[in-house]
């Protein structure tokens, strides 16, 4: 298990492999990785020859007042983690490294239909953050198949299109959600949660396998639907940013057979996000 901090030498090693003929596989993560990143890494295993994983906290996706500072960063955990899958390399780049002319004035990637709604909306820059880096990611490395989690569904669908728009030669694999028992999605920021509203959490994901069932079950009141699960959730202590039923493949008005209701809540100091795909 290779650890490279240098695009150079990142670049040299991938073309060799792709010179024998090997595919690689991206996986691109921001540290403190958990069951959830390790599926990634285990599915890319499957799908290509040679895996490599990114960890970089990248400070643009982070919005004032967020989580940048704190943001854990437990790189020798991580390795350790990593060591019991063998990705075959590992890239740790600095900041400079990835944004040489510096953080200010540089190059952005804006997808324009998915940037403001949502968790844009309410994490304004995210997104934009989020689609640069991956793209800087994706030009270091050019990997065949990159991998992203399900659980960040509004993420996976900007990852979709700007690989479209900007014609990146990858094919982008979402990977299903791991969860706890309780149906929490595993996220690096559950550790934000304390044991009682690690409980209340799993409440989210509830909420939202019941608007899936009644969808498929044939409900098209979408609206009620919504509200009754926001007034749940707010009863049980969630600040609800937004829950909403919309089309799976642009978030656009709930039309067509395949359907995501997706939401994002704070539970105490957490900010929780989660989705249920439905097909009609
Ligand atoms: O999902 C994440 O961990 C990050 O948003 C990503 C895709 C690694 C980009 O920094």
């Amino acid at each position: 298990m290779q650890q490279i901090t240098k695009v150079k030498a990142l670049r040299s090693c991938v073309r060799d492999w792709h010179q024998q003929g090997q595919s690689v596989a991206l996986v691109p993560t921001m540290g403190n990785l958990h069951v959830g990143h390790l599926q990634l890494v285990k599915q890319a295993k499957e799908l290509a020859n040679k895996v490599v994983v990114s960890i970089f906290v990248n400070p643009t996706q982070f919005v004032a007042g967020e989580d940048f500072d704190t943001y854990p960063r437990t790189i020798e955990d991580d390795l350790v983690h990593l060591q019991g899958i063998e990705p075959d390399l590992i890239f740790i780049p600095d900041v400079d490294e990835v944004y040489p002319a510096g953080l200010e004035g540089e190059t952005q990637v804006l997808v324009p239909e998915l940037d403001g709604i949502f968790c844009g909306a309410f994490r304004p820059g995210h997104f934009t953050g989020v689609a640069t880096v991956v793209s800087k990611l994706l030009n270091m490395v050019q990997p065949d198949t990159a991998l992203f989690g399900n659980k960040d569904y509004q993420q996976l669908l900007v990852i979709k299109r700007l690989v479209t728009d900007l014609c990146i030669p990858v094919e982008i694999v979402g990977v299903e959600t791991v969860r706890e028992k309780s149906g929490l999605a595993l996220s690096s920021r559950n550790r934000y949660l304390s044991p009682q509203e690690k409980e209340v959490a799993a409440e989210l994901h509830q909420a939202l396998s019941g608007i899936a069932e009644a969808v498929k079950q044939g409900s098209e009141d979408y609206q009620r639907l919504e509200a009754d699960a926001i007034a749940h959730l707010e009863n049980k202590g969630f600040k609800t940013e937004y829950l909403s039923i919309r089309n799976a493949s642009n978030l656009g008005e709930p039309t067509g057979e395949e359907l995501v209701v997706l939401a994002a809540a704070w539970l105490g100091k957490a900010r929780l996000i989660d989705n249920i795909q439905i097909r009609r």
